[in-house]
C-alpha cells in the first residue's frame, strides 16, 4: 500500500468489534492496526509514527478510551481519536470530547456506515485544523517580519541626521522625526496628527502652501531654524495617480527634509567676505599702477620720444617695444580692474548693500543705450546689430543704470561668441506670442510683463550648461582650447539684477547655430511724466 493511505489504529477489548470494523474500515481503502486496550494502543501508537487515526472503545480493561486520550494529549499527541460508544452511555461520548476527542459514533446497527462517514470527516476536520494551524504560525512569522522590517526603518528615520516631516493634504502632521523636532525646538511631544500651522514657523508653512498650489514637483527653499540657524529644505509634493480620470494627480500631501546648513553657509559668507575685502585692497594700488602708467604713457609720447634719434635704429626699435609693453599693461590693467569691480559688484549685490535707484524705465532708453554703448564693437568685428521693439510702451520698474549693465552684459556676451550672423535685441509684452512655448519660462508673470531678448548666431551652449552659466566664473564649451573671453562674472550679475527686480532670466540654445538670452521684467504703470 501507498504511504498516502490513511492508517487507523482500531482498539477494543472485544475482538469481535475490532474484528469488524477493521473489515468495514479496509472494505473502505483504510489501513488498519489493532489494540486490545487503551495501554496497548498507546504503545503501539507510540511505536508506529505511522498512524493518522484512533477509534476507540470506551469501556476496556488496565486503560479505557477516555483515559487514552488523557495520556495521548497530556503527552503531546494530537492524534485525531474517534470514540465509539453505546447508546446508553452518551454522558462518557460528551466526557471524551470534553478530553479531546474529535468526534463519536454510536455502537448499533448503522455503524457500518457512520464509523466510515465519521471517519472521513474527522480525517478532514484535523486536516482542516493542522492547515490552520500553519496558516497561523506563517502569519505569525510573516508579522514579525514586518515588524522587524518596520522597526529598522523607525530607527533609521529616527537617527536621520535630516528633520524629516511628512503631512497629509490638510496638512496634519503624519510622521516628524527627532532630528526636525530638535531643528525646530519643539517639545518633545506627540506631533502625529497636528495641524503644522500652529507647531511650525511660517517660514515652513509658506512651503507647504506653496508644493500645494504649484505644479513642481519638487523645490528647496531655505527655512528659518530656532536659534537663528539656517536649514535647506527639499520640499516634495505626495501625489496619487488617479486612473479613472483624464484629471491632474490627487496631492495626497507633503514631504519635506531638512538640513542644518548654518556652517556651509557661514563658510560660503566668510569666502564671498575674503574675496570681496581681497579685491577691494587691490583695487586701490591697481588704480595708482594704472594712472601712473598712463601718465608715464603720455610722458613717453609727448616728451621722451620725440627727442630720440629717429635715425638711431636701436633705439626707434627699443622705443616700439616701450610703447608697445606700456600698451599691454594698460589694457591687461583695464581688464583687471573690471573683473575687480564685477566681483564687488555682485558681492555687494549678494550682500544685499547696493543701493537701487527704483524708478518706472522704458525698456527701449535701456536697449538703445546698451547698444550705443557696444556698437563701435560691432563695426569692429563686422556684425550686424538689429533692434526689433513692439509698438506700445514697454515700462518696468526698475534701476536703469542696472538693467543697461544687463542689457550691455547679454548684447557684448553676444557679439563674443559669434562669428558671423547677426545679434538681434528684441523686446515686447510677455503676454503676447507663444507664452507657453519655453516650458512656462515666464508663467506666472503677468500680461504687462515685458520680456527682453538678446538673439545670436553663435556658438551656441550645449543643453547641460545652459543654466551652469549663470553661476559665477562658469566659462563653459573648450575652456582648454578656446582661449577664455572673460572671466565668466557677466551673467550672474544679470541673474542678481534682473531677480532684484522680480524677474527671471535664461537662456534657451542650439549648439551652432546660435543661443538667445530671454529675461523677463514685471510691468509698471507709466509715470504721468512719461
Ligand atoms: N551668447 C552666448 N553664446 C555662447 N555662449 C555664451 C553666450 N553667453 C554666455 N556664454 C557662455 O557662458 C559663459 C559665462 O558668461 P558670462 O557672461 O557670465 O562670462 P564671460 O562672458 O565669460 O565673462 P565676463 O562676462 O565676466 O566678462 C561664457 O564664458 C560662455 O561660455
Ligand atoms: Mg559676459
Amino acid at each position: 500500500m501507498s504511504a498516502e493511505v490513511t492508517k487507523i489504529l482500531v482498539v477494543d477489548d472485544d475482538a469481535f468489534v475490532r474484528d469488524m470494523l477493521s473489515t468495514i474500515l479496509e472494505a473502505s481503502g483504510y489501513r488498519v492496526v489493532t489494540a486490545e486496550n487503551g495501554a496497548a494502543a498507546l504503545e503501539s501508537y507510540i511505536a508506529d509514527a505511522g498512524i493518522d487515526l484512533i477509534v476507540s472503545d470506551v469501556n476496556m480493561p488496565e486503560m479505557d478510551g477516555v483515559q487514552l486520550i488523557k495520556e495521548l494529549r497530556r503527552n503531546n499527541h494530537d492524534v485525531p481519536i474517534i470514540i465509539v460508544t453505546s447508546v446508553s452511555s452518551i454522558a462518557v461520548a460528551v466526557e471524551a470530547l470534553n478530553s479531546g476527542a474529535i468526534d463519536y459514533v454510536l455502537k448499533d446497527e448503522s455503524i457500518q456506515d457512520t464509523i466510515i462517514i465519521t471517519v472521513k470527516k474527522a480525517i478532514e476536520k484535523h486536516q482542516m485544523k493542522k492547515h490552520n494551524i500553519q496558516l497561523v504560525a506563517d502569519l505569525a512569522l510573516k508579522t514579525s517580519e514586518l515588524e522587524n522590517a518596520l522597526s529598522s526603518r523607525t530607527a533609521i528615520i529616527n537617527n536621520m541626521p535630516d528633520g524629516l516631516l511628512v503631512t497629509n493634504a490638510e496638512y496634519l502632521i503624519t510622521l516628524a522625526n527627532p532630528a526636525l523636532v530638535g531643528m525646530f525646538g519643539l517639545e518633545r511631544m506627540e506631533l502625529e496628527g497636528k495641524d503644522c500651522r500652529g507647531i511650525f514657523n511660517e517660514n515652513l508653512v509658506s512651503l507647504l502652501d506653496k508644493i500645494r498650489s504649484e505644479q513642481e514637483a519638487v523645490f528647496t527653499a531655505q527655512v528659518e531654524l530656532q536659534g537663528g540657524r539656517t536649514g535647506s529644505a527639499i520640499v516634495s509634493a505626495i501625489r496619487r495617480k488617479l486612473y479613472s480620470s483624464a484629471r491632474q494627480d490627487e496631492f495626497i500631501g507633503a514631504l519635506v527634509i531638512v538640513r542644518d546648513v548654518t556652517s556651509e553657509k557661514e563658510v560660503g559668507r566668510m569666502k564671498d567676505e575674503f574675496i570681496s575685502t581681497v579685491s577691494h585692497e587691490l583695487r586701490t594700488p591697481l588704480t595708482s599702477v594704472l594712472g601712473f602708467t598712463r601718465v608715464i604713457q603720455k610722458k613717453l609720447d609727448e616728451v621722451i620720444f620725440p627727442q630720440l634719434p629717429t635715425n638711431d635704429a636701436k633705439a626707434v626699435r627699443a622705443m616700439a617695444q616701450v610703447n608697445d609693453n606700456i600698451r599691454i599693461i594698460i589694457s591687461e590693467g583695464e581688464r583687471l580692474t573690471a573683473l575687480i569691480n564685477d566681483v564687488l559688484d555682485l558681492s555687494k549685490m549678494e550682500a544685499g548693500k547696493i543701493e537701487w535707484k527704483m524708478e518706472p524705465v522704458a525698456i527701449e532708453e535701456i536697449l538703445d543705450r546698451a547698444i550705443a554703448a557696444t556698437a563701435s564693437l560691432f563695426e569692429d568685428k563686422g556684425l550686424d546689430l538689429n533692434k526689433v521693439i513692439a509698438p506700445g510702451q514697454l515700462i518696468v520698474e526698475g534701476d536703469k543704470d542696472r538693467l543697461i549693465q544687463v542689457a550691455i552684459n547679454l548684447i557684448s556676451n553676444a557679439l563674443k561668441f559669434t562669428d558671423r550672423g547677426a545679434v538681434t535685441v528684441m523686446a515686447r509684452m510677455a503676454g503676447m506670442g507663444e507664452g507657453s512655448a519655453n516650458g512656462g519660462a515666464y508663467s506666472g508673470f503677468e500680461q504687462d510683463a515685458v520680456l527682453v531678448s538678446i538673439i545670436d548666431t553663435g556658438i551656441g551652449i550645449a543643453e547641460k550648461d545652459r543654466t551652469l552659466v549663470f553661476e559665477k566664473f562658469k566659462q563653459v564649451g573648450d575652456t582648454l582650447t578656446d582661449r577664455p573671453k572673460g572671466t565668466g562674472l557677466g551673467l550672474p550679475i544679470c541673474k542678481q539684477i534682473v531677480e532684484h527686480h522680480g524677474g527671471r532670466i535664461w537662456a534657451e540654445s542650439r549648439v551652432g547655430e546660435g543661443s538667445t538670452f530671454s529675461f523677463v521684467l514685471p510691468g509698471a504703470p507709466p509715470a504721468p511724466e512719461f
